[in-house]
């Protein structure tokens, strides 16, 4: 019987209209364009205006995605939203999302929450769902509102966040030699605290202390963040090629999730892929967390820096933490 592969035939993107640079940013904390440019590689981000939510922006991203495959919203199956900013807790903005987009009842539309790890994850779930024969047409979706929860008076973390959507649009498919090769996905939650959202869950509800103490905004302990990033997107890097039986020169072509310049450039060299076959934009859009990695590689394909044969290397880490890698033949 021939193999079935998961290949993504659309992407999209959508990002906020409104562009907060690092000058605005010198407004409102005590940093410098200087300082951000130098320790993170971050020029401006996306800010979504008020009235705009995180399903406007993944409905958007989705359309575009599938219009670039030639398909329509009823043709979906599945639909898989990454995010850590939802609409609300209740219930899960994917549900929105097929709303929104007018996909059809007996598409399972659901959230999960990995992060800045989400589209990896995703595509991995919506991988063995195609595989596995359960779903031919799912949209997997990175998508993020960040300046919602990000506290404007801590230059820690306002610095370096964004808003935006990306969506990968997937198929099963025959044809030899394409497609997603595997998916890695790993999570140490003995370092659950070093990147959360301290209230607004069951274990500290929200109050009026609680938004009185800030408690309702991202907390980052980002030494330590950084410190676990090189290694583990390394490391996930390396396992992806080796089960492959591929070696780092074979690479042609890396997408990884936006955080830091420096942590890129750190990666590139433990991993010997040069920073040249890297798709890049984070000077533009900061970290988007969950999106980064679809936009970047939508914008990566509407430029053509992606062609047919490609040896593509996907990586991510963010809260949880939780990381993964995936390698797939364009
Ligand atoms: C946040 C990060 C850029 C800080 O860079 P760093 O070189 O590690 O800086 P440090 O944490 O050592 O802080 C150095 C100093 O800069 C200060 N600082 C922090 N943010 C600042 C800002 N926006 N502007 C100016 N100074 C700032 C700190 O307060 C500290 O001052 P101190 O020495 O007086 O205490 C870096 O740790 C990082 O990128 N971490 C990973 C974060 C991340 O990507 N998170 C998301 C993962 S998905």
């Amino acid at each position: 019987m021939t193999e079935i592969r998961t290949r993504i035939v659309g992407t999209g993107s959508y990002v906020a209209e409104g562009v907060l640079t690092n000058a605005d940013l010198e407004k409102l904390v005590d940093t410098s364009d200087e300082w951000i440019v130098e320790r993170t590689g971050i020029r401006e981000r996306r800010i979504a205006k008020d009235g705009i939510a995180t399903s406007d922006m993944a409905a958007q991203a989705v359309l575009n995605g599938l219009d670039m495959a030639g398909l329509k919203p009823d043709d979906l199956d599945m639909i898989i939203c990454g995010t850590v900013t939802p609409d609300r807790p209740l219930p899960a903005t994917a549900a929105y999302v097929q709303h929104k987009i007018g996909a059809k009842n007996n598409c399972p539309s659901f959230d999960i929450a990995a992060a800045c790890a989400g589209s990896i994850y995703g595509l991995s779930i919506a991988d063995s769902f195609i595989r596995g024969g359960q779903a031919k047409n799912v949209a997997v979706i990175g998508v993020e509102l960040l300046s919602r929860v990000l506290d404007f008076e801590d230059r820690n973390t306002c610095v370096l966040f964004g808003d935006g959507a990306g969506a990968f649009i997937l198929r099963g498919d025959t044809a030899e030699n394409r497609g997603i090769l595997s998916t890695h996905k790993f999570t140490d939650g003995s370092l659950a605290n070093i990147l959360k959202i301290p209230a607004g869950g069951s274990a500290m509800p929200a109050s009026k202390q609680t938004v009185t103490d800030r408690l309702h905004y991202v907390h980052m302990e980002g030494r330590e963040v950084y410190r676990y990033a090189v290694r583990y997107l390394a490391d996930a890097a390396k396992a992806a090629i080796a089960a492959n039986d591929f070696s780092a020169e074979d690479v042609d072509i890396v997408v990884a999730h936006q955080a830091n310049m420096r942590i890129l450039e750190a990666v590139s060299k433990r991993v010997s892929i040069p920073l040249d076959k890297f798709i890049l934009n984070l000077e533009r859009f900061g970290n988007t967390s969950s999106a980064s990695i679809p936009i970047a590689l939508d914008e990566g394909v509407r430029a053509g820096r992606v062609n047919e044969g490609d040896l593509m290397l996907m990586i991510a880490l963010g809260g949880g933490i939780s990381w993964g890698s995936a390698l797939l033949r364009w």
